[in-house]
């Protein structure tokens, strides 16, 4: 069990426009009031769209839920067409904002070096980035999965200080458990979080490594949260399909409970 306040993020994805977002955070709310907001912090990544409808309705409602963005531009502002800056997104009230996540890499061609740029540009923003790391499953069957997830940990983390370190939230991702129900087992999720946390002692000291919070993510439900939780370098989790259903994303943050 962690010792850092842990952390429930629901990724919706590509998924709910405004209306249907609206519906879910204020069912959400609903929900979480049977959850202790101080031993859980529950967070959600809406599409880009839905953001000012959440910021409204968090606010309205005074509800315990934290929101940030799927993805940040690298780049401040100016002529990137379709891109959102770090400033937009906190002119939003946002807290966070997922970084690097696989479907960014698969799909989008994202770098490390972008990665890295987008780190850097959510801190400069006041932002938290959650950078997603994690193996596909050849690199997994060839048991090269640990040193995979930490090659793209220190890309991603490149540059950054001790301070923002301490700061930043780690999700470590197996591509091959996100969205196909197959879910890490939680001795797998705890090997490869404590070998993040580890490299991050390596690099920043004992401070920086107690302080972060690794989360896992791929095939989270309510149903095997309580196990991944059990371990102690597993702070939480990145939950895309079982975050679109209010009840059951409530579930998830309340696994204490
Ligand atoms: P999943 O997605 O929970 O649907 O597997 C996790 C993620 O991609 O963040």
């Amino acid at each position: 069990m962690t010792t850092r306040t842990p952390l429930m993020a629901g990724n919706w994805k590509m998924n709910l426009d405004w209306k249907q977002g609206l519906a879910l955070v204020e069912e959400l709310g609903e929900q979480l009031q049977g959850v202790d907001a101080g031993k859980v912090e529950t967070v959600v990544l809406p599409p880009f769209v839905d953001l000012r409808t959440v910021q409204v309705a968090v606010d309205a409602g005074k509800l315990p839920i934290a929101y940030g963005a799927q993805d940040i531009s690298a780049h401040e502002s100016g002529a990137y067409t379709g891109e959102v800056s770090g400033a937009m997104l906190s002119a939003l009230g946002c807290t966070y904002a997922a970084v690097g996540h696989s479907e960014r890499r698969q799909y989008h061609g994202e770098t490390e070096q972008v990665t890295n740029a987008k780190v850097k540009a959510a801190f400069a923003a006041g932002l938290v980035p959650i950078l997603c790391v994690g193996e596909p499953l050849e690199e997994r069957k060839a048991g090269k999965h640990v040193e995979y997830t930490l090659a793209q940990l220190e890309g991603g983390i490149e540059g950054i200080s001790a301070e923002q370190a301490a700061k930043i939230v780690i999700a470590y991702e197996p591509v091959w458990a996100i969205g196909t129900g197959e879910v890490a087992t939680p001795d797998d999720a705890q090997e490869v979080c404590a070998a993040i946390r580890e490299a991050l002692r390596a690099m920043h000291g004992d401070a920086v490594a107690d302080a972060v919070r690794v989360l896992y993510g791929g095939s989270v439900k309510s149903s095997n949260v309580g196990e991944l939780m059990q371990r102690a370098d597993v702070d939480g989790a990145l939950v895309g399909g079982a975050s679109l259903k209010a009840e059951e994303f409530a579930k998830i943050a309340g696994f204490q409970g």
